[in-house]
C-alpha cells in the first residue's frame, strides 16, 4: 500500500501493517527560536472499538534532534521512549526504491505505546 501525506491502513490478522511514505524531515516550531522537532510520523490509531485510540509519534533512529525534543524528552520512562523510536531494517527495505523500518505499536495493557493523552 503507498500513501503520502495521510493515509490509513487495516492491520492483518496478526496486526502487522505496512506502508510506504516519504520519509519527513525536521521542522522549526513556530515561534520558537531555533527549536526543531525531529522528524518523526504521527499515527491515529484505533483498537477494536472507537474508544480504543491512541495517538502517537514515531521518530527514527540516530536523528540528533531526539536528545533535544521537548515531546519526546517528556517521556519519563527510558523504554518508553526507546519503544518511540523505529528499528531500521533491511529486510523490509524495497529494493531501488525505499528503506524499511519496523515499529510495533502496543494499544493497551503494562506495555502500551506511549501516548500524547498521557502527558
Ligand atoms: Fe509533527
Amino acid at each position: 500500500m503507498c500513501i503520502r501525506d495521510r493515509g490509513r491502513c487495516l492491520t492483518d490478522d496478526e496486526g502487522r501493517y505496512r506502508f510506504t511514505t516519504i520519509r519527513p524531515g525536521a521542522y522549526p516550531l513556530a515561534g520558537r527560536h531555533n527549536v526543531w522537532r525531529p522528524a518523526h510520523l504521527h499515527f491515529s490509531l484505533f483498537g477494536t472499538a472507537f474508544t480504543q485510540r491512541l495517538v502517537t509519534q514515531m521518530y527514527f533512529p540516530g536523528d540528533p534532534l531526539l536528545e533535544h525534543d521537548e515531546i519526546i524528552r517528556s517521556v519519563r520512562d527510558p523504554d518508553a521512549r526507546r519503544a518511540l523510536i523505529a528499528t531500521y531494517d533491511p529486510a523490509e527495505n524495497a529494493s531501488e526504491w525505499s528503506l524499511g523500518y519496523r515499529w510495533d505499536v502496543v494499544l493497551d495493557g503494562p506495555d502500551a505505546t506511549w501516548t500524547e493523552e498521557g502527558r
